[in-house]
């Protein structure tokens, strides 16, 4: 499993012996480098990097870190080993051993799963592209550049088994995902949530707690696959997702920090005197965490699926931690609680288990979103602020599912249209709040220095100093 680096394209999935799929990659990798330049982040093609880069699948030491510059990272193919023996844990062929190749009949399921998952790779670079022109320290650079160069690798992965297990198809979605692009008219990306902009650092870090954790739990549920390369595939991605929603929550911790601090040297929670000293007042946060939180809750799809019971039924797609459930796997008979407006309540309704496994990874989702707000909580309790962040319900703003088209509260009130689009700008963040947002950003790019609404970091990356030179310009 030791990963080839004398090959143009790095792998741990002995590429060289298979000439065939090698040229096909090899083709395409000018096409990917392109696109990097096109979409990339902006301006950063000179600026040595302090990223790490994969030297091997084990769980410990993964990592290599050094100054690159970003085009020539070693973008590549790594798969975690394969587990002997393993078998398929759910659905109707559990029990069964896994499956190297694709299965005829669930051939075109599983690459427009994995064209989904793959779309959203690329688009969050797309979405983040600006963001080095306003970064709030160079730690902060530092740590934008590393998700984008992740979120590429993960397309790699995906165009991976696009290559390797689709042929002709496979080549074509390939080619697709670098001509779509996030928030265009004519040629979106197909899932919502990647098509809005992240225009400023708040955002980016909602994004990246959010966002990606929503990555995290699709790619978690893709790993209890049947299908082992994509199982392999996605075991591998969770462990560099990990670092991008560290670099979501811990950046909102530090804002929560920032803030409070500037609360208390002023003695006051007034949002104008705040914003008057250039920090970000709570309530504007909060503002953003709803926007982000509803947007990214539409990712999972409709409350009740017939979708979701194929895949499962299938072995394609398991549920969050599915070996770790102590159920049959098979959900016969079993059923699940889901949501839904019944005139002005909201009303519970059981349904099939397997219908409504979007919910239920949402719910899980939900769960783990929930965690990181209580962490920002502790930081203004032991503070000494009485105000906290929530969650908003998730029948809050949303597109997708029983919910689009109603009129909820952030607490879980059904209301009229008129009471619900009167009281949105307390709810979700105005023109107002986003150009407050712009105007307090701004790049700053001296090692150990800080913007204003943010607090420094309490450690550094691979035991450097916070205030290490993490990205050099030229
Ligand atoms: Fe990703
Ligand atoms: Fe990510």
């Amino acid at each position: 499993m030791a990963i080839d680096y004398a090959s143009k394209i790095p792998n741990n999935v002995d590429l060289a012996s298979n000439k065939q799929l090698q040229r096909a990659l090899e083709h395409w990798q000018p096409k990917y480098l392109d696109w990097w330049r096109e979409m990339g982040p902006e301006g950063s093609a000179n600026h040595d990097v302090y990223l790490r880069t994969a030297v091997s699948v084990d769980a410990k030491g993964w990592a290599h870190f050094e100054h690159v510059k970003m085009p020539d990272y070693r973008w590549g193919i790594f798969l975690t080993p394969p587990e002997e023996k393993r078998e398929i844990g759910f659905g109707e062929h559990k029990g069964a051993p896994v499956w190297n190749d694709v299965p005829g009949e669930y051939r075109s399921t599983l690459r427009r799963i994995i064209v989904t998952q793959a779309d959203t790779e690329p688009a969050s670079v797309e979405q983040q592209r600006y963001l080095g022109a306003s970064c709030p320290s160079l730690y902060d650079l530092r740590n934008l550049y590393q998700v984008n160069v992740e979120e590429g690798r993960h397309l790699w992965a995906m165009v991976y088994l696009l290559h390797a297990h689709f042929g002709r198809d496979g080549r074509e979605e390939g080619e697709a995902l670098l001509e779509r692009r996030s928030g265009d008219a004519d040629r979106p990306r197909m899932l919502g949530a990647f098509n809005e902009r992240t225009p400023d650092w708040l955002s980016f870090f909602l994004f990246t707690f959010l966002t990606d954790r929503d990555g995290k739990y699709q790619l978690a549920a893709l790993a209890e696959s049947g299908f082992d390369p994509l199982a392999r595939s996605t075991r591998f991605m969770l462990t560099e997702e990990a670092h991008h929603l560290f670099v979501g929550e811990s950046g909102i911790a530090r804002i929560v920090t920032r803030t409070l601090e500037v609360m208390k040297q002023l003695g006051t929670d007034d949002p104008v005197r705040l914003r008057a000293a250039g920090v970000i007042d709570l309530p504007t946060l909060q503002r953003y965490l709803n926007f982000h939180f509803s947007v990214t809750l539409d990712l999972y799809g409709g409350e009740v699926s017939s979708n979701a019971a194929t895949f499962f039924n299938m072995g394609i797609k398991g549920r969050f931690e599915e070996s770790k459930l102590g159920d049959d796997h098979v959900l016969s008979g079993a059923s699940y609680p889901v949501l839904e407006v019944d005139g002005d309540r909201l009303r519970e309704r059981h349904v099939g288990a397997t219908l409504a496994l979007n919910e239920r990874l949402r719910d899980d989702y939900i769960k783990d979103c929930q965690g990181g707000v209580d962490r920002w909580n502790k930081i203004l309790e032991k503070g000494g602020a009485t105000q906290r962040l929530a969650l908003a319900h998730k029948a809050f703003h949303r597109k997708i599912g029983v919910f689009a088209g109603k009129h909820v509260t952030p607490d879980g009130r059904v209301v009229s249209e008129a009471a619900w689009h009167a009281q949105a700008p307390q709810w979700l963040p105005s023109d107002a709040d986003h150009a407050y947002v712009q105007a307090i950003s701004g790049a700053v790019t001296k090692p150990g220095q800080y913007a204003n609404w943010i607090a420094p970091p309490l450690r550094g990356i691979n035991s450097q100093s916070p205030d290490f030179e993490y990205v050099r310009f030229h």
